[in-house]
């Protein structure tokens, strides 16, 4: 990868973004994201990664007062999710695809026409993603077992149901978003209190598809006693999440240090980042 930014200064400009973040309480009313604000989001957005590179995503935009006002009224869980969904700026609906099988055709065709992937490729590409994708759960059924039989005898991919499979993938897309709008300085709570059936009825969405979360997207509330607001959640500790080699198995932190890393190494060079970040913002 070529880059006028060096390896640390990148990972401290990515860390700033990620810690950065938090969910956002309440939102400041009436006020709209600059589109080429979005346009960018939107942009970064579409590089995350997805199963065989099915993309079965999709994201409505909701900015409409009129349906913002509608979602809240009658498809949001508890007063401060409705509150969100009135006041973020605009409200990021995350669909995933329950037949992603339908998108294969227009995906074989990109691919076709980038031409970068190796040889083979394509090849592997119909035949693991007909067996991963079958429709309905008696075909998940019959695949588990069969693949839990052949399992002792050679590695066999492990079938979940596609709405799992579906939601790992959006998940990856709202990811994405979340950060690439932190980037911009924008506030985002991610929201899985709604009720579905509603949303999908409010917004037209076909049968087809899972809502999986809402990300309401806008700028931080700042007003009378919100300044001592503790914005920061608790995370578990380092050695209860990471884990070295097999389960359970501690991973130090220090551990991390045996290949002579140091702690300014890691951090790179505070002027050359403090410019780098500088020059960042006015991207
Ligand atoms: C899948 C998912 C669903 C969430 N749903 C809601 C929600 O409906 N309402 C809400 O206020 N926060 C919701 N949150 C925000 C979490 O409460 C929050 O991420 C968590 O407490 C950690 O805090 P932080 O995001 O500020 O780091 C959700 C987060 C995730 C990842």
């Amino acid at each position: 990868m070529t880059t006028p930014l060096n390896a640390p200064t990148i990972a401290k400009i990515f860390r700033t973004i990620a810690q950065s973040r938090y969910s956002t309480k309440r939102f400041q009313p009436s006020t709209s994201i600059p589109s080429y604000t979005l346009q960018d989001i939107l942009r970064t957005t579409l590089t995350s990664p997805s199963g065989f590179n099915l993309q079965p995503t999709n994201v409505i935009l909701v900015d409409s007062q009129k349906i913002k006002k509608n979602l809240s009224q009658n498809a949001m869980l508890g007063m401060g999710n409705m509150y969100r969904a009135v006041d973020a700026s605009t409200l990021a609906v995350f669909l995933s695809d329950f037949e992603p099988q339908k998108r294969i055709s227009k995906i074989v065709e990109l691919e076709q026409l980038s031409n970068s992937r190796v040889p083979g490729y394509m090849a592997t590409l119909s035949v693991a993603s007909s067996f991963l994708l079958g429709e309905g759960s008696a075909a998940t059924f019959f695949k588990q077992v069969a693949t839990n039989a052949m399992s002792p005898l050679k590695p066999m991919p492990t079938i979940d149901p596609v709405e799992c499979w579906s939601y790992k993938n959006t998940s990856l897309v709202a990811q994405t978003y979340v950060l690439a709008a932190t980037s911009h300085g924008l506030a985002t709570c991610i929201m899985e209190g709604f009720d579905a059936r509603r949303v999908k009825e409010i917004l037209d969405i076909p049968d087809r598809y899972g809502v999986p979360m809402i990300i309401a997207t806008g700028y931080e509330y700042v007003g009378e006693g919100t300044e001592n607001e503790l914005k920061r959640s608790p995370r578990l500790d380092f050695e209860d999440v990471f884990f070295r080699n097999t389960f359970g198995e501690l991973f130090k932190e220090d551990h991390l240090h045996e290949d002579n890393t140091t702690q300014s190494q890691l951090n790179g060079d505070d002027n050359a980042s403090e410019n780098t970040a500088q020059s960042f913002k006015s991207m």
